[in-house]
């Protein structure tokens, strides 16, 4: 029988904020393509059937501890999700206080940086690792500096880490969703950024987790050995650019030909 393209029999893998959201969904796709997966959160993972640690991403001692742990139980880590993240939207930069700065630094950086360097020192050639980007990390959207600002850090660190671990043969890529139908946006009551996302995004919907979990378990198989680097837009077309752009074709064009 030939092996399901994209397989992951065999590897262990470890997935941060697999409680919810997009986190959930990539644990439960790469257990379909055959990994075990370990998850970590803040939130006990109880109603889920996977191993959940009780874990916060920003705590360097508890992130290391629970890569140790899964490295002794498991015996190898083959692909490392730094997914865990909080979403402050909607606050105007007036409004940003110490508390607000510091935590979500402290999660949504500082939870990646922890997530890489523990991971990595028990990875070996062929193995990766995954962050969670953002689309406002890439393009600028107003009242969201301190999230943004956090996404754009998790990219940039998505570079210099593959550069870095690329002679140890570890990839490092991100995925960067569009606004995606998880709890964190849903359970927003009247959250105005559905309908407008849904009329700005050039594909005219949200995501689903399950579009987004597919290029996360792309980017954890064995294909994906040439690409590193990539902060990959997975967002209905947010960063290919304007839907519209106002102009007329100048006199030079007539009838097919460009005349000068
Ligand atoms: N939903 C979107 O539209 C969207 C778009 C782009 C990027 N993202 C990013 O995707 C990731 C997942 O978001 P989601 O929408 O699925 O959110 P979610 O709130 O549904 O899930 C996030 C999970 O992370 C966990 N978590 C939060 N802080 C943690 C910490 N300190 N330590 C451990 N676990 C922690 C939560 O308990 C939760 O289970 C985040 O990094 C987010 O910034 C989301």
């Amino acid at each position: 029988m030939k092996t399901p393209l994209f397989a992951l029999t065999g590897k262990v893998a470890v997935v941060t904020g697999s409680s919810s959201g997009i986190g959930r969904a990539v644990a439960e796709r790469l257990e379909h393509a055959g990994a075990t997966v370990i998850g970590f959160d803040r939130k006990s993972g109880a109603d889920l059937e996977r191993l959940t640690l009780v874990v916060d991403v920003s705590d360097e001692a508890q992130i290391e501890a629970a890569l140790a742990g899964v490295v002794k139980r498991f015996g190898r880590l083959d692909i490392m999700v730094n997914n865990a993240g909080i979403q402050p939207l909607g606050i105007p930069i007036d409004a940003i206080t110490p508390a607000l700065l510091e935590r979500t630094l402290a999660v949504n950086v500082n939870g990646v940086v922890w997530g890489i360097k523990h991971a990595a020192r028990h990875m070996k050639v062929g193995a990766r690792i995954i962050n969670t980007g953002s689309f406002v990390g890439a393009v600028g959207v107003p009242d969201a500096a301190v999230y943004s600002t956090s996404k754009a850090a998790v990219m940039h660190l998505t570079k210099v880490a593959a550069l870095e671990l690329a002679p140890r043969g570890i990839t490092v890529n991100s995925v960067c969703p569009g606004t995606t139908e998880t709890p964190a946006v849903m359970n927003i009551p009247d959250n105005p950024e559905i309908a407008f996302a849904t009329a700005r995004t050039p594909l005219k919907r949200l995501a689903t987790v399950s579009e987004i979990a597919a290029a996360f378990h792309f980017l954890a198989s064995d294909d994906s050995s040439y690409l590193t680097g990539v902060n990959l837009p997975v967002d209905g077309g947010i960063q290919a650019g304007w839907e519209r752009y106002d102009t007329v074709a100048p006199t030079e064009f007539s009838d097919g030909k460009w005349n000068e």
